[in-house]
């Protein structure tokens, strides 16, 4: 199945959304409701804020369901968390939430197909996700807050 990509531009950078990737952390919106507002549509306002701020921002995305590209590059930027000076490999588990995997590393499908990700992935911990092995907010609407 194709998986559904959003792209939102402004004069340096396209936005790319991934919607089966997002989490509903609320990160985004938090941190700039003129860009990004849910209850607006189209939802990512590329005029609400400068290029740096956005970036700022999708870099923050926890999942990696934000990315961004430069209009004069080819190749798409993935969001870059904060990392530790090392650049580890970071999985972290969120509390009533996925695994969060940040940094760069092989991810291997059931298919045994090898990819090289760069950023952030949310991986399902709670069993809902409709969207296996990848979080994709279910998390919240069953409820789930193991440890
Ligand atoms: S996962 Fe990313 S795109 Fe989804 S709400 Fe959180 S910050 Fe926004
Ligand atoms: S942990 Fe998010 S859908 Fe399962």
């Amino acid at each position: 199945m194709k998986e559904i990509l959003k792209k939102y531009s402004n004069k340096d950078i396209t936005v790319i959304w991934k919607p089966s990737a997002c989490i509903h952390s609320t990160n985004c919106w938090k941190a700039s409701l003129k860009v990004f507002n849910p209850k607006r549509k189209p939802w990512i306002d590329m005029s609400g804020g400068t290029t740096e701020e956005v970036i700022k921002i999708i870099n923050d995305c926890p999942s990696g369901a934000l990315s961004f590209e430069r209009n004069n590059e080819m190749t798409e930027q993935k969001a870059q968390p904060a990392q530790s000076p090392e650049s580890k490999l970071t999985v972290q588990v969120n509390k009533g939430g996925p695994y969060l995997v940040k940094g760069k590393f092989v991810f291997i499908g059931t298919d045994g197909n090898e990819e090289i990700k760069e950023g952030s992935i949310a991986l399902c911990r709670c069993g809902a996700s409709n969207n296996k092995p990848f979080c994709d907010g279910a998390h919240k609407k069953i409820g789930f807050d193991q440890d």
